[in-house]
């Protein structure tokens, strides 16, 4: 938590002290806080690779230096593939790993940077920003990935977010001094020697870590962004950004693609049968994009569990509520939003979660967000099964409600999808808010 915060600062302290011009600070600015927009879309790839937690293998991937073929890139394969498999099926996928390993570590970085570059654009964001994003596993020697390119082709914010990323992940699992060491070891190899030569300045005179521990970094990092340049949010850059981030959320899984955008969409449209208006419409429909934003902070391990899922494991699973709710809150703007997307596994009875929230405590807003959560689970086709047929779903919808599920949300959502009159909930008799 909070490492592309602290990225951030590092890099804007790196950029500054080799006096980077202003103009170019804004961009690294956002190529920085942006660097891992693409992390989602190889998760599957890599669990399905490594057969093992993919999240943990992304942290510890920075703090081994797997270029290197020895002891510690062994131990890293050792403790990161098919963990939870018996030895010889373990020894099995090691062999396999270690044969594929080059041609998937280019996939992989090359699905994540070309993802994360393509969502950099369609936020609005400059040629630069989303060219720092696309080779920011590059490696100063040549032998990082996607395109192998060397020394100063590798653009510079690349090169910067490269550092200030390792700098982070070292200094949060080993402490400053380790990370100062494991910059210089890499020195010419992974990094720009220049730039390290900046980061140990830095580090010297105590100014490189300074306040990165403190609880107000994400207020001070937005003071960060150079006054020139800045970039104001519109309702509609709003928007776009909610869309950008379902994509992030939905790429996570193969079994979620297009899950956001489908609980958006049915949640618009029990709003529209209660005559909601437009200006709540537009809050729902942000609070459905990012519902399960939550979501990222689960290992891939389990997501894709064909499986029951262990206790430990479903612990995880009823987490992500709560990650959604400490993402939102924290972003000004989605103050509004956050209660009723962090509930949409609430039911009525009280026996959802992660809060155990009941009729009392559920907005209309959670109600809608609910009823139209499982509608798309139940509905959309995944990559285990086709998607299930209309009267199936509603069925199982109506089995739900009252009890869980609020019943006028789930007849309205039947009228819309079959064009008709909901029978007895024409008219709720509640009459709901948003507030
Ligand atoms: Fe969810
Ligand atoms: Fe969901």
């Amino acid at each position: 938590m909070g490492h592309s915060v602290r990225s951030c600062v590092l890099g804007m302290r790196i950029g500054r002290q080799i006096g980077l011009p202003v103009e170019e600070q804004a961009d690294l600015y956002y190529t920085l806080l942006l660097k891992d927009a693409g992390c989602s879309s190889n998760a599957s790839r890599l669990f399905h690779i490594l057969n093992a937690d993919e999240i943990r293998a992304k942290r510890d991937v920075k703090t081994t230096d797997w270029t290197r073929v020895g002891w510690e890139s062994l131990h890293y394969a050792l403790t990161h593939v098919a963990t939870g498999a018996p030895f010889l099926e373990r020894v099995r996928r090691l062999f396999q790993v270690a044969a594929t390993q080059q041609r998937d570590s280019c996939d992989l970085v090359k699905i994540r940077c070309e993802r994360g570059s393509y969502i950099a654009k369609q936020l609005g964001f400059s040629e630069s920003v989303a060219a720092g994003i696309h080779s920011l596993d590059e490696h100063w020697n040549g032998r990082g990935y996607p395109g192998g390119l060397r020394k100063t082709e590798i653009p510079i914010f690349a090169r910067i977010v490269n550092l200030a990323q390792t700098l982070d992940v070292f200094l949060t699992a080993r402490g400053p001094t380790d990370a100062i060491d494991a910059a210089r070891r890499r020195s010419g190899r992974w990094f720009d020697p220049d730039l390290v030569h900046a980061a140990v300045s830095l580090a010297d005179s105590g100014a490189l870590w300074e306040g990165l521990e403190k609880q107000e970094l994400l207020n001070e990092v937005a003071a960060l962004e150079p006054e020139q340049r800045r970039l104001t949010a519109t309702e509609d850059t709003i928007d776009n950004i909610c869309v950008a981030l379902a994509e992030v959320i939905d790429a996570k899984s193969p079994f979620t693609y297009r899950h956001s955008n489908g609980v958006a969409e049915a949640a618009l449209e029990i709003a529209r049968w209660f005559g909601m208006s437009p200006r709540e419409m537009k809050l729902l429909r942000r609070a459905a994009l990012l519902h399960d934003v939550g979501k990222l902070s689960v290992s891939n391990a389990i997501l894709e569990k064909p499986g029951k899922l262990a206790a430990d494991e479903w612990k995880v699973v009823r987490d992500h509520p709560y990650y959604t709710l400490e993402i939102l809150k924290r972003t000004p703007g989605f103050e509004t939003i956050c209660e009723d997307a962090a509930a949409h596994h609430e039911r009525l009875d009280g026996s959802g979660y992660w809060r155990g929230w009941d009729t009392d405590q559920l907005s209309f807003a959670a109600r809608i967000l609910a009823v139209a959560d499982v509608f798309d689970a139940l509905h959309a086709k995944r990559p285990y099964r086709d998607s299930l047929p209309l009267e199936k779903v509603f069925a199982m919808l109506r089995e739900d409600a009252p009890r869980a599920l609020d019943l006028p949300c789930v007849e309205a959502l039947i009228a819309a999808k079959t064009n008709s009159e909901p029978a007895a909930f024409a008219q709720p008799e509640v009459v709901y808010s948003m507030e």
